[in-house]
Parts: structure tokens; sequence; C-alpha cells
């Protein structure tokens, strides 16, 4: 089988969320190792939930969420995407969009909670012209991602909403 091609509208917004699950996953990975290290200074102004999310190492397979899982997961993201624009016959882009930590627990929870939404906002926007192009499987995988950024959204909201 041969390369399916995309239509011209859909491979910049491709690239664009390639750039976004990059940056995301840095951002949440690089968030947690501040997080993560004793006495770390982002304690300041942060609740005991918003600093255990943040900094916890719970590995994959115990239950609970955490920043670092959801860094993760955003990685995966990012490689499904990737192969997807390579199938549709792209490249995908090797640069990440600018990572934003924050400086305290609070301050890293809202930039990542904007991330989030600016990732639904695309990602609606995918599905819409991967339909109207006819490119199911596109639609199919933005659907599935689209679940997981609304969780992270719900997840950081949550977090927020208890200090
Ligand atoms: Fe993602
Ligand atoms: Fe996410």
């Amino acid at each position: 089988m041969g390369k399916e091609g995309a239509s011209a509208a859909l491979m910049p917004l491709l690239s664009a969320a390639i750039a976004r699950e990059l940056q995301a996953s840095i951002q949440y990975m690089l968030q947690h190792s501040i997080g993560a290290t004793v006495d770390s200074p982002i304690s300041a102004k942060g609740t005991v939930a918003q600093i255990k999310f943040i900094g916890s190492h719970s590995s994959m397979w115990l239950p609970g969420s955490t920043l670092k899982k959801v860094a993760i997961t955003e990685m995966r993201h990012a490689e499904a995407i990737a192969e997807r624009v390579v199938r549709l016959g792209g490249v995908p882009p090797t640069t990440a969009d600018d990572v934003s930590l924050g400086t305290t627990a609070r301050e890293m929870l809202e930039l990542d909670r904007a991330l989030e939404q600016g990732a639904v906002d695309l990602y609606e926007q995918i599905i819409k012209v991967a339909r109207a192009a006819e490119d199911t499987e596109t639609a199919a995988l933005f659907e599935r991602i689209l679940g997981d950024e609304k969780n992270h959204h719900r997840m950081f909201s949550n977090l927020l909403s208890r200090s």
C-alpha cells in the first residue's frame, strides 16, 4: 500500500500538533524534575495535592495521575501523530513550541491548563478538517487524543480549584 497523502489544509495543523505535544512533554517533564528535587522551590503558594502531583515519581503501573505520567502520555501523542504524518507523506517537525515552566506549583499548573486548552481547540479543528477531507484515520486518532487532553485539562482544573 502506498502513501496516502494529506489534504493541503491538514499537514500544517498536524505539524503544529506535534510541536505542541513535544512542548507539553518537555514542559511537564522539566516541571516534574524541578518539583521532585529535595527542598523544591515550587512549594511557595502551592497546596500539598499540587506539589505531590508535580513531584511524584510514581511508576506507570501504579494508580493515580502524576505530572510525570502526563509527560509520558504527551510523548506518546507526539509519536503517534508523527507516524501519521509520515504515513501521509510528510516530514514531522523536530522543534517544540516554546516551553514555559513557571516558578511555583500554582503557576506551573496554570501554564499547563492553558496548554491543554490550546490542544483541545487545535484538535477539534483537526478533526473537522480531517473529516471534511474524508481522512477517517486521522480523525479517529485525534478523537482518541482529544479525550486524553480533555482529561488532562479537567485534572489541572481540579488541582487548581482546590487551593
Ligand atoms: Fe497530548
Ligand atoms: Fe495533554
